[in-house]
């Protein structure tokens, strides 16, 4: 009953919905740049009608329907920012701005949700509660814009909030669904290593930062392999590790700079000394010293398993069970984490890969591409999830 009268509207939003996401494909903007992008996405949700629209801050969007009768409230994140990725796709509608792109489909996810808003408010008189939809700026870089939303309070008054995003890595026609720990908490480090430089032919006049660095490199691995229980899940790895000018010259200092990715809260507030004890033994063991600042990114996405079972519920019914893709957890990190620290939510995956499309290149590539195929299921699953909770 409900699925014959929300398939025709799903059906006469994909093309409106495509040409919104090549919309914002040709035109992205960085994270906390979001003005062009924010501006449009607020023009199109006023063109609704029925939708109580606002600024929760400078770059970000809230549309608040409220339904004809009382009842819960659902809140559903898309985010809406690019990267510093110069594009080397060569469909019509590539990047305009040169250096920007949007390469992780968040044009995609913002198109998705206003495609869902459109359709909703047009059912106004048929919902029970509240949905409000969240256009978030800066996903992409810390400390994210996730937070400043929730601290504007957007999340007020919230009973359950879910959001996905499209992955590449996943093929078209699958959902992926997990329940529990599902991104991890990225903290970072930066390491600077102060030896004694010196003449290549003398190392013993020296402190050669260079061997000391190295040999806290391969140390600092062993906290993951050694002192940390293996049912935790740890990464730790050094992304830049910069030293030295010349052949004949043994380096002052090295300058390192890493990622940290864990799930368990108390587990990783233990991390931060772990690393110090192997830092500073290594060191002084060499007559060195050392500069440590370890930094606490957002918190993991932990999902609740509740809203979890009504989204895994509600592909079942539209989809049926070949649809869903039980995923493992992904070392990746969201800021989305901000809005479930006191609701419950769920975050989950569409795919939109498709290799005889040659759509295969992973997120933040040149290439990176969507299957716009993967944008119909977005809006179905989500408006399908609007009468599935909010009754
Ligand atoms: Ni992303």
């Amino acid at each position: 009953m409900l699925k014959e009268r929300l398939e025709p509207k799903v059906i006469s939003m994909k093309s409106e919905v495509i040409h919104w996401r090549r919309y914002l494909h040709e035109n992205p903007e960085l994270s906390f740049q979001e003005e062009k992008t924010s501006q449009f996405v607020c023009d199109q949700l006023l063109s609704f009608g029925n939708l109580e629209v606002t600024r929760p801050t400078k770059y970000s969007v809230m549309a608040r329907l409220i339904g004809t009768k009382p009842g819960k409230t659902l809140a559903i994140r898309a985010d809406m920012d690019a990267l510093p990725i110069q594009e080397e796709n060569e469909f019509e509608f590539v990047s305009k701005t040169p250096g920007v792109m949007h390469a992780c489909g968040h044009d995609g996810h913002t198109a998705m949700l206003l495609g869902a808003a459109k359709i909703l408010s047009s059912m106004k008189d048929q919902l029970q509660g509240e949905v409000r939809f969240l256009f978030q700026h800066a996903e992409e870089y810390f400390p994210g814009g996730a937070k400043e939303m929730v601290e504007a309070g957007v999340m007020e008054g919230v009973d359950m909030v879910i959001a996905a995003h499209l992955m590449s890595d996943l093929e078209v026609g699958k959902v992926g669904i997990t329940y529990g720990p599902m991104m991890a908490a990225p903290d970072g480090f930066f390491l600077t290593i102060k030896g004694r430089g010196g003449h290549g032919s003398a190392p013993h006049q020296t402190i050669d930062s260079i061997a000391v660095g190295a040999q806290v490199v391969t140390n600092l691995q062993h906290i993951v392999s050694r002192n940390t229980n293996p049912l935790d899940p740890l990464v730790l790895s050094i992304g830049k590790f910069v030293a030295g000018e010349a052949a004949n010259v043994i380096a002052d200092s090295v300058e390192m700079n890493g990622t940290v990715r864990s799930f368990d809260v108390k587990f990783r507030e233990t991390i931060p000394a772990l690393m110090e004890r192997v830092i500073k033994g290594i060191t002084e063991a060499h007559g060195a010293t050392y500069d440590f600042k370890y930094l606490t990114g957002y918190l993991p996405v932990i999902n609740h398993d509740e809203v979890t079972k009504l989204v895994e519920e509600t592909v079942r019914e539209v989809y049926g069970e070949e649809t869903i893709s039980y995923e493992k957890p992904k070392m990746g990190a969201e800021d989305f984490s901000a809005f479930m620290q006191d609701t419950p939510g769920c975050y989950f995956f569409i795919g939109a890969g498709n290799e005889e499309k040659g759509i295969v290149y992973p997120h933040h590539h040149p290439r990176f591409t969507i299957d716009e195929d993967a944008l119909e299921m977005g809006v179905r699953i989500f408006v399908h999830a609007v009468f599935k909770i909010l009754t």
